[in-house]
């Protein structure tokens, strides 16, 4: 089975070490005891090839979203951007702010504000770094940063190394509790009141580990009606939208046209653009600002020619028909999944019992825009039960568990891809239904010793 030296890894490294590492120094006995609380609750990750890049199997978890990796088409095009300037250096040879700045990263600079309709970019190394460059550098003494509550770990990162003076979180994608608690901060805070000081709100377009979007627009309301003197100022974390949402792929803000109201965006090119690297958008003031004050961006080097040449290939085919289509059908195969899952015999039987349950399937005809992230939830015990049925199956998936998403709330993460086919979703959902089914009778069966499933059983034969 294609997915066994895959899930023998995994498993492997779930094995406490600590004991075996008696002789060692107290400095990896230390070491190996903490990994082994990570071990105890099967959480240890391990570095290994997912089971779609060496076998048949189906890729439901990279974030390949357009397939321009897997499809080949990002490498013909950075192979033409490398071979169109035969003169420039691979490496940058220092950081911006002395030798590593050059023409050609300027020009990408320009190329992508002027796509996503921004005045100008600064170009990061990764996604990671720009958030907590950013969180970090902007808000100044006397500010307060207003956070949905499941921002990214780069987010948290960045704010904690910020000089602002309140870092509140508001119940996720919550306007109701956005307007509260941004009204409790001008209330508390007066030079907020006054205006004289800014409330730096901070929010993803598309969050990462449930797959549902920002409502914006409500937010940009409700913050200019608490705060009109233009004092309260939004960062938007566009790594799941690039490419995705929005007119040819330019992201949540484009596509629901408020390039004007908001301060700052920050583009991932590691997620559906298939590179790495990261452009934080907003006007000139803004990025004089950060590369000035931004720690991550002075003290590294800058990124190297074939990084931004990768970058600048996936940016000529994000808006050609080809992708389009690719966008198009990612929506299309979302929309199949929502309709086909609840058809399935036993869902509604596993929904009411617990066993299963897709948060996102609830009310997608309501919703405008969906992504390509689709979490399955079901009893905190048996997201890695599900996990295994399905890399059994060859359908590539992982578990999400704490501190990536809140304790207890465990999940297996699905993300579909321009290259998944409908048939493809349709083996995903009876696979997720037979396990489901499998779940429910070893739930109904008091007599059965043997509470685990068949797909758990192979796995822990491999350890
Ligand atoms: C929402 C979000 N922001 C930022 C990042 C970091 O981006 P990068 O992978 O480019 O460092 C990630 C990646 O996991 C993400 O999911």
């Amino acid at each position: 089975m294609e997915a066994t030296p895959f899930l023998a890894g995994w498993i492997q490294n779930q094995r406490p070490r600590a004991m075996s590492s008696k002789n060692s120094t107290v400095f990896y006995r230390n070491l190996e005891e903490t990994l082994d609380l990570r071990r105890k609750q099967r959480t240890c990750y391990t570095l290994k090839d997912s089971p779609w890049k060496y076998s048949d199997a189906v890729d439901f978890s990279s974030n390949d979203t357009l397939s321009l990796n897997n499809s080949g088409r990002l490498r013909s095009e950075f192979m033409k951007e490398l071979a169109s300037h035969p003169n420039l250096p691979v490496g940058s040879t220092g950081s911006r702010i002395m030798d590593g700045n050059s023409e050609y990263i300027e020009l990408v600079e320009r190329e992508i504000s002027r796509f996503h309709g921004a005045e100008s970019g600064l170009i990061f190394g990764s996604g990671f770094e720009a958030n907590m460059a950013v969180l970090a550098a902007v808000p100044r003494p006397g500010d307060a940063i207003v956070y949905d509550e499941l921002v990214h770990a780069s987010i948290h990162d960045g704010m904690l190394h910020s000089q602002a003076l309140t870092r509140t979180p508001f119940r996720h994608n919550d306007p109701d509790v956005f307007y509260e608690v941004l009204e409790s901060v001008r209330s508390s805070q007066p030079l907020v009141a006054q205006g004289k000081r800014c409330v730096i709100i901070a929010v993803e377009s598309v969050y990462s580990m449930d797959g549902d979007i920002c409502p914006l627009r409500e937010l940009v309301t409700i913050a200019n009606d608490v705060l009109p003197a233009g004092n309260a100022q939004f960062f938007i974390d566009e790594a799941h939208s690039t490419g995705v949402i929005g007119p040819s792929g330019a992201g949540l803000v484009n596509e629901l046209g408020l390039e004007g109201e908001i301060a700052i965006r920050v583009h991932t090119f590691g997620k559906a653009m298939g590179s790495n690297g990261a452009i934080v958008l907003g006007n000139q003031t803004l990025k004089t600002a950060v590369t000035n004050l931004a720690r991550p961006f002075i003290y590294t080097t800058a990124p190297s020619f074939p990084a931004i040449a990768a970058i600048r290939a996936a940016y000529k085919l994000v808006a050609n028909e080809k992708t389009n289509a690719a966008r198009a059908h990612v929506q299309d195969l979302v929309k199949y999944f929502f309709v086909k899952i609840g058809r399935d015999s036993i869902w509604e039987d596993a929904v009411a019992r617990g066993i299963l349950s897709v948060p996102l399937a609830d009310d997608w005809e309501d919703a405008p825009l969906h992504s390509h992230i689709v979490p399955i939830r079901t009893r905190d015990s048996y997201s890695y039960y599900l996990m295994f049925h399905l890399q059994l199956n060859k359908l590539c998936v992982f578990p999400v568990e704490y501190p990536t998403v809140p304790k207890g709330q465990g999940r297996v993460r699905l993300a579909f891809h321009a290259d998944n086919t409908k048939e493809d979703v349709d083996t995903l959902i009876s696979t997720i239904c037979e396990w489901a089914k499998e779940m429910m009778k070893i739930e109904d069966d008091d007599t059965a010793g043997e509470k685990v499933p068949s797909a758990a059983r192979l796995v822990y034969t491999l350890i």
